[in-house]
């Protein structure tokens, strides 16, 4: 069967359950990404107004051109760093996942992505406070940077390079956690905030701008071009996909219980980076070589979170393994990148 989207999307309203945001009013920044597109897709196929803020920085309208058309979908570009004023109407939920963030980015493009987690987001948080609607931020394992606690739990202060290649992303979610926080301090604002380790899943961007693991790794694969192992690829990385997340996030926006949480939403198999290169060398049949570069600096040796909160506040785990999951990426790309 072709790969079509409405597939996953299903998916993921069966995997929420009883969870249903029909009705409500909910304004998504970064909406055009990766992970924000398929928001869009499920909260407006459960009969959610989606309002999508974005600037196109790293997303791609093709993303979201399905929705524009449809009655309850608006999409808004913007820079979420500049004010926006945004009064008309009602919200219910604020979801603030605007920020590049991908290697390749926090090299050329630092300022912006710390003006993104900070007065971009202080600029979402107000917008919650105005409509005193609840507020998600996606926020990440990078806050943990090079952790010396393995599996990593919330409690865990991190390991943060300030002045490092990765410090303007690391060090933007750390503030931005903060800035999230005074809010629930200061003027009792309902919020939650996910740290979300590497997510996987169509969409994804393979052209490079992400420098991402696996979309580096099948795209090199699929075009039997040498694959590029970071170190000696003993590094390790939790993988999740795209569905899993989705839910994890949609639970911890929706559930009363889960106000003022941070939580981990990761899975919790650890992989090495040589083991996903030979996995994608097998699921794609690919003929390329396996070729070696430096690791990059302050790149991180293990990501492995521990998941007990988000299974006691959410009833959530990870469900999909990485060969399945890889396995839908590689029939979408090929449906999508090859064939156009
Ligand atoms: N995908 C992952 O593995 C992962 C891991 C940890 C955290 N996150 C977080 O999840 C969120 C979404 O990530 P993603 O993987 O979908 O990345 P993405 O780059 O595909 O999406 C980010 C979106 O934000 C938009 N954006 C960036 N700066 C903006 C600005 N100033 N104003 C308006 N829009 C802006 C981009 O155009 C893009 O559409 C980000 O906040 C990211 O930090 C993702």
């Amino acid at each position: 069967m072709a790969w079509n989207y409405k597939t996953e999307v299903e998916a993921i309203t069966e995997d929420l359950g009883d969870i249903s945001f029909e009705g409500k009013r909910i304004l998504i920044t970064g909406g055009a990404g990766f992970l924000g597109s398929w928001m869009c897709d499920v909260l407006a196929a459960q009969g959610a107004e989606v309002i999508c803020v974005d600037n196109l920085a790293s997303g791609q309208k093709s993303n979201i051109a399905h929705l524009l058309p449809t009655k309850r979908f608006t999409f808004i570009e913007h820079d979420v760093s500049v004010p926006i004023g945004f009064k008309e109407g009602e919200l219910d939920l604020v979801v603030h996942m605007a920020s590049r963030a991908s290697p390749f980015e926090f090299e050329h493009f630092p300022i912006d992505i710390l003006k993104a987690n900070t007065i971009g987001l202080m600029n979402s948080l107000e917008i919650a406070r105005d409509h005193d609607a609840r507020l998600l931020y996606t926020s990440t394992s990078e806050t943990y940077g090079n952790p010396q606690v393995v599996p990593t739990p919330e409690s865990y202060y991190g390991n943060v390079n300030a002045i490092g290649p990765r410090g303007c992303y690391d060090e933007a979610k750390r503030c931005g956690e903060a800035y999230v926080t005074a809010y629930q301090t200061q003027y009792g604002l309902d919020v939650r905030m996910a740290r979300i380790f590497n997510t996987y899943g169509p969409r994804m961007r393979f052209d490079g701008i992400y420098g991402r693991a696996i979309p580096r790794f099948l795209d090199q694969a699929l075009h039997n071009r040498p694959i590029t192992v970071f170190g000696d690829g003993s590094q390790t990385r939790s993988f999740t996909y795209l569905s899993d997340q989705m839910e994890g996030l949609l639970k911890l926006a929706a559930l009363d219980s889960a106000k003022g949480s941070v939580v981990n939403i990761g899975n919790d198999k650890e992989t090495t980076i040589l083991e996903l290169a030979k996995t994608v060398l097998e699921l794609t049949g690919s003929s390329s070589e396996i070729v070696y570069s430096p690791l990059p600096k302050d790149d991180p040796l293990r990501r492995k979170p521990v998941i007990t909160r988000a299974w006691e506040l959410l009833g959530w785990k990870p469900k999909v393994p990485l060969g399945e999951g890889l396995a839908r990426v590689i029939e979408w790309q090929r449906a999508f990148c090859f064939n156009k």
